[in-house]
C-alpha cells in the first residue's frame, strides 16, 4: 500500500492504537482525520499532533455514521482511506448472570455494525479514487477467543469474516481491503479489567504496534497479524486452552 499522500479517516483515533496509527501516518506525510466520542480526548490528541483533523462522532449511532460520511466527503473530497479502528471490550459472564442486553448491543453496534455500515457508506466515495483502502482492525481474539469477553471475540471473528468477503467483492476496484490483527496492546481498551483479573502481560506499546502495522501494509499482504496474533490465528486450540486456563 502507498503510505504517503493519503487522506485517512481513523475511527477511534484519539487514543491507543488509533492514535499511534494517526501519529505514524502523520509522520509519513498523510492528512489524518480522527473521530471519537470524547471531545477532551480529541483535543488532547490535537495538542499532541497539531496537524490532526478531529471530529466528534459516535460510530455506534447510525445517524452519526451517515453524518460522518456527509461531512467527510464535503470537507475532504480527496479522502481515500478508511480505518475502522474504534472498538470496545466488555467482560460478559453468562455463567454468573452478568449480562446486560443494552451493553451487549452497544458492543456489537460499535465493533461490528459500525465497520460494516461505514464500509458500505464510504465505498462509493473510495472506489472513485485512483488508490483507496479500507482497513479493518480485528484482533487475535477473533481466532482464539478469550472466554471472559465472549461478545467482543464474536464481533471480531465476524469482522474478520466480513473483511474476507469485502476484499473479494472489491477485488476489481481501486479499493484494497486490509485487516490488521493486533496482539495484546497496552491501551485503555480493557477499562482496567486486565488489572482486576491480575493479568500482568500488558502487551506491546501502541507505538511499536503502529510501526509494525504500517511497515507490513507496505508489503500489500491483505491480512496482517502482528506479534502473537499470528499464533492466536495459527495455533487456535492449543492457545485457547492456554489463555483460558483460569475459570471464568
Ligand atoms: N489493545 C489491545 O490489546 C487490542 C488487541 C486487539 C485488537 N484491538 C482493537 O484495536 C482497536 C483500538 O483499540 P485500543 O486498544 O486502541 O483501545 P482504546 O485506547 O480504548 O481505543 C478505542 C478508541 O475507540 C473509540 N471509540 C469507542 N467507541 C466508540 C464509538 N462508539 N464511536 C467512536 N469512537 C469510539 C474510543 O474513544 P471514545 O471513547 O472517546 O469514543 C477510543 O479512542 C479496537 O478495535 C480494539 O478492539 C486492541
Amino acid at each position: 500500500m502507498k503510505l504517503t499522500d493519503n487522506t485517512i479517516l481513523i475511527t477511534g483515533g484519539a487514543t491507543g492504537i488509533g492514535l499511534a496509527l494517526a501519529e505514524e501516518f502523520n509522520r509519513l506525510g498523510n492528512t489524518v482525520i480522527i473521530c471519537g466520542r470524547r471531545a477532551a480526548k480529541l483535543e488532547e490528541a490535537k495538542r499532541k499532533l497539531p496537524g490532526l483533523i478531529t471530529k466528534e462522532c459516535d460510530v455506534s449511532v447510525r445517524k452519526e455514521r451517515e453524518e460522518l460520511l456527509n461531512w467527510a466527503i464535503k470537507d475532504f473530497p480527496e479522502l481515500n482511506i478508511l480505518i475502522n479502528n474504534a472498538g470496545i471490550q466488555r467482560e460478559v459472564r453468562l455463567n454468573r448472570g452478568v449480562y446486560t442486553q443494552d451493553e451487549v448491543a452497544k458492543e456489537i453496534e460499535t465493533n461490528l455494525t459500525a465497520p460494516i455500515h461505514l464500509s458500505a457508506l464510504f465505498i462509493s466515495k473510495l472506489t472513485t479514487q485512483p488508490f483507496s483502502a479500507i482497513i479493518n482492525v480485528t484482533s487475535g481474539l477473533a481466532f482464539t477467543p478469550l472466554a471472559i469477553t465472549p461478545v467482543y471475540c464474536a464481533t471480531k471473528a465476524a469482522l474478520h469474516s466480513f473483511t474476507l468477503s469485502l476484499r473479494h467483492q472489491l477485488a476489481k476496484t481501486s479499493t484494497k481491503v486490509y485487516e490488521i490483527i493486533p496482539p495484546i496492546v497496552d491501551t485503555e481498551l480493557d477499562q482496567g479489567a486486565r488489572d482486576k483479573r491480575q493479568q500482568t502481560d500488558r502487551g506491546m506499546k501502541p507505538k511499536e504496534f503502529a510501526m509494525l502495522a504500517t511497515d507490513a501494509l507496505k508489503s500489500d499482504v491483505g491480512e496482517i497479524a502482528i506479534g502473537m496474533a499470528a499464533d492466536l490465528r495459527n495455533r487456535r486450540e492449543e492457545l485457547f486452552n492456554a489463555i483460558n486456563r483460569q475459570p471464568v
